[in-house]
């Protein structure tokens, strides 16, 4: 049997009987004016939303291409005792992008990093690894220790106690020119094994890596 409801369907509101319809109105005003809210409310939440999406997103697709620096030549550094030394980590942002890097000579007792051509030298990371406080060396307790929640690191960069769930990051080095540079951030597990930078707050001990991924804009690494 043919259905002769959409037939019947009035296809104006005075047909449908609305009361105060106008002479060939098809929109009752209620059903325009909820529409024109619905909409103005969608325009609102994406003029909101998206700028908020694109300053969180932004810096998972930044990319930072850490030039090498020249730190002293190699007789400025021994093996007992790491020196400070202030680097740019981010270009042109002014005093907020340099960092400080402990760097000493590489040596065998203490370090357990695979030996290759870019660790003659160690450099570690200032940035702790729980939330990014910077850290200082202790040379009197060969610990470096940050002030904010009690995290501290053996002279290799290790945790030995507090909250930060993986060793201190490190950075390439190698000599050139007779000086010695420090070259672009990688994360090292609890074995030391290298990765991609990652972030404080990572950890990338066995499922961690695969949980906390490098971001996409970061090039392999040597090693990692
Ligand atoms: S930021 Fe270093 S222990 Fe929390």
């Amino acid at each position: 049997m043919p259905d002769d409801s959409k037939k019947n369907k009035p296809k104006t509101t005075s047909e449908a009987g609305i009361p105060g319809a106008f002479e060939g109105e098809t929109v009752s005003r209620r059903r325009f004016m909820t529409g024109t809210a619905h909409g103005a409310g969608a325009i609102a939440a994406t003029a909101f939303t998206l700028p908020a999406l694109a300053i969180g997103l932004a810096p998972v697709f930044e990319k930072h291409e850490q030039p090498w620096q020249a730190v002293g030549p190699p007789e400025d550094f021994d093996d007992k005792s790491y020196i400070p030394k202030t680097i740019t980590t981010t270009a042109g942002v002014g005093e907020v992008g340099k960092s400080t890097v402990y760097v000493r000579k590489r040596n065998a007792q203490i370090d357990t990093e695979k030996r290759d051509e870019y660790n003659a030298y160690i450099a570690i990371s200032s940035r702790c690894m729980h939330l990014g406080c910077p850290v200082r060396y202790v040379a009197a307790s060969e610990m470096f220790i940050c002030p904010c929640h009690g995290g501290a690191y053996d002279k290799e960069g290790k945790v030995t106690a507090g909250p930060p769930p993986r060793p201190l990051d490190r950075f390439y080095t190698r000599v050139k020119d007779g000086l010695v540079e420090i070259g672009p951030r990688f994360s090292v597990n609890s074995e030391m094994r290298r990765f991609s930078p990652r972030d404080p707050g990572q950890p990338i001990d066995g499922i961690g890596q695969y949980i906390y991924p490098a971001r996409p804009t970061v090039r392999k690494l040597p090693g990692t």
